[in-house]
């Protein structure tokens, strides 16, 4: 954790969940509403297909819904592709762009994901920007060039009206149950850190970075203490809402 912010605990449920995993939700907004006030803020990322009646459904709660990519413009002939204007209209206010699936399966450039961080941000949103290293570049020793890299290249220049919030998701520990040692998560978020010292002064103080790569409810403890992780991006045990609030509890 960093003193001082608030964590945030985020979830991406990927291409998963039809109309019948709104119960879910509907558990975790419960988890999160007054009297229960979690120490931490609490979002899930659902398929767009979802975003209306998920960001409903948390409406007037202390739950978030946010989605999972967005064009870089707000509207145009771009068949199949969804505006950051179209997700506030859904009701909701965060986005995930640079997810390393995008990356790797819609082949994103860092220049691309920049641009949709940059729409998310001007449009108020909160843009969740995913780095991380491969298995081989891992091995090879070049893990902190490739998430300055991925920083210089994708993180925009300002917040404009909304939030950055930066996420370190080494692509061999996403749904593998493989996790890096506590030693090389504190490496590259002390890295982070210091990146975004050096890029935004102050700002960059508060800037959340969150952790994501199996995590899990019986490793979120550990995962939390670490120095400069304010939070975890979930995949897997985001689906399931006893697994969510298991890892919320890390946070308690
Ligand atoms: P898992 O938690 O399933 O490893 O996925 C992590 C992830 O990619 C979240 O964006």
């Amino acid at each position: 954790m960093t003193p001082g912010i608030r964590p945030l605990v985020a979830g991406n449920w990927k291409m998963n969940g039809l109309k019948s995993a709104l119960g879910e939700l509907e558990i975790m907004r419960d988890a999160s509403k007054p009297g229960n006030k979690p120490n931490h803020d609490m979002l899930v990322c659902v398929p767009f297909t979802l975003l209306a009646q998920a960001a409903e459904m948390a409406s007037r709660s202390s739950f978030n819904i946010g989605a999972q990519d967005c064009h870089k413009n707000i509207s145009g002939a771009h068949t199949g592709d969804i505006s950051v204007e179209m997700i506030a209209d859904c009701g909701a206010e965060a986005v995930i762009v640079g997810h390393s699936e995008r990356r790797t399966d819609h082949g994103e450039t860092n220049i691309e994901v920049l641009g949709k961080a940059n729409a998310a941000l001007d449009w108020g949103h909160m843009a969740i920007i995913c780095i991380g290293e491969s298995e081989s570049q891992r091995k090879s020793g070049e893990t902190l060039n490739v998430l300055k890299a991925q920083m210089d290249g994708s993180i925009p220049d300002s917040p404009a009206n909304g939030e950055i919030v930066v996420a370190y998701e080494p692509i061999w520990a996403i749904g593998t149950g493989l996790t890096p040692t506590v030693q090389d998560i504190s490496e590259a978020h002390n890295f982070m850190r210091n990146e975004l010292v050096d890029r935004f002064g102050e700002a960059g103080k508060s800037i959340r970075l969150l952790y994501g790569g199996s995590v899990k409810p019986a490793n979120a403890k550990e995962l939390m203490g670490i120095d400069n992780v304010d939070g975890a991006l979930v995949g897997g045990a985001s689906l399931k809402a006893v697994d969510f609030l298991g890892i919320c509890e890390a946070y308690q």
